[in-house]
């Protein structure tokens, strides 16, 4: 990492900097001011070998450069890789390694990437291990010592499901991988040619356009995020809610030391059984039914069931993937709707299926 880089103020000027890092009109012949989608797979060169910066929209792409920049400066790298998915980022970069090296996971990873690790690397003899990293010791005994820390702390890689709140609006989906080191980029720019896994054009200007809000975005989820926690917290049928904004939170001082605050995820357990959780869910009104999370769209779904159906059984009991657990995303929906939705579905699980719950923990209805 370049220390000019690595020096440079985090989020200095976010929003001005997702607003015009790689937008500049002067590029386009038409000093077009929203950049253009360039659908065009390939581009006449005026000599072999001779072009005008791209030849072919797999190894590079106008639309995927403006992308690119943007995503680059926030993240405050010297560059950025847009890929197909978050999936197929994960898959680039492991195609960095050779069989016998490691890897090390968190244990409460997306299923997805649990499942590509697992039965995908594994099977192709990269060593994986998953480590409980609130637990920086048992995090340092599973790392090499040449491991480093993530890129404004020091990591080499930054990598990103864009499908989420980067892109924001549950329509894309698209991986993004942000370095500083020259030889990091020059690789994976082969692996992104070599193995194919692009994004479309189309894709890569929502998800350009998506950056354009992100900043305002991000505030009010935490804002609705945090509204709902305290709400749910406060709730007898509700057991435990985890979200890093509560001081309830085992890293909230933590989060406080590196964030400016949080997304809109809010895992919460139900008093009760996979009856409750069921009934919860299904009778949600406002939060839709559905996996994935960071759209403007409040969604919710049951982990255990739903997103980490492919982690084993035994791995989800550890982690407390339990049947009574329900995972939010919270979205940017006015904040007493958003709480009145979780109140009347909380009703619903509790007066009609477990009045016994009901009655033990609120005597005085
Ligand atoms: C935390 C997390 N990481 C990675 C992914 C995979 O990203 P994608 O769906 O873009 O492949 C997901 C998808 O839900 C996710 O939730």
């Amino acid at each position: 990492m370049q220390a000019s880089i690595a020096n440079k103020p985090r989020f200095k000027s976010f929003a001005t900097e997702a607003i015009h890092v790689g937008q500049e009109p002067e590029q386009w012949k038409s000093m077009a001011v929203v950049p253009p989608i360039s659908l065009s797979t390939t581009f006449k060169q005026y000599r072999p070998g001779d072009h005008a910066g791209f030849e072919y929209s797999r190894s590079g792409n106008p639309t995927r450069n403006c992308l690119e920049k943007a995503v680059a400066a926030l993240d405050g790298a010297k560059h950025c890789l847009a890929l197909a998915s978050g999936l197929a980022a994960t898959m680039t970069i492991s195609h960095m390694l050779k069989a016998g090296d490691g890897i090390v996971c968190m244990n409460d990873v997306y299923g997805g990437t649990n499942r590509y690790f697992r039965k995908i690397a594994a099977e192709v003899g990269l060593v994986v291990s998953f480590a409980d990293c609130t637990k920086i010791e048992l995090l340092q005994a599973a790392l090499k010592p040449n491991t480093k820390r993530p890129l404004a702390l020091g990591a080499d890689i930054c990598m990103y499901s864009a499908t989420k709140y980067m892109n924001g609006h549950s329509d894309v989906v698209m991986g993004l991988v942000s370095v500083n080191r020259e030889d990091l980029y020059d690789r994976l720019r082969f692996l992104q040619n070599a193995l194919g896994a692009v994004p479309s054009p189309f894709d890569c200007y929502l998800c350009n356009r998506g950056l354009k809000t992100l900043h305002l975005r991000m505030r009010q989820h935490f804002k609705n995020a945090l509204a709902a926690a305290k709400f749910l917290e406060a709730d007898p049928r509700v057991d435990r809610v985890i979200f890093p904004g509560l001081p309830s939170h085992p890293q909230h001082e933590l989060m406080k030391k590196q964030c400016t605050g949080c997304p809109g995820m809010i895992a919460f357990y139900i008093k009760g059984n996979l009856e409750n959780a069921t009934m919860f869910l299904s009778n949600l009104k406002l939060f839709a039914l559905a996996e994935s999370l960071g759209g403007y769209e409040s969604l919710a779904e049951h982990p255990a069931i739903m997103t980490h159906a492919s982690v084993p059984e035994s791995d989800r009991a550890a982690l407390g993937i339990s049947d009574t657990m329900v995972r939010l995303s919270v979205g940017l929906e006015d904040e007493q709707d958003i709480i009145e939705d979780l109140e009347q579905a909380l009703n619903a699980a509790h007066n009609a299926h477990n009045d016994e719950i009901i009655i033990r923990e609120q005597p005085a209805l």
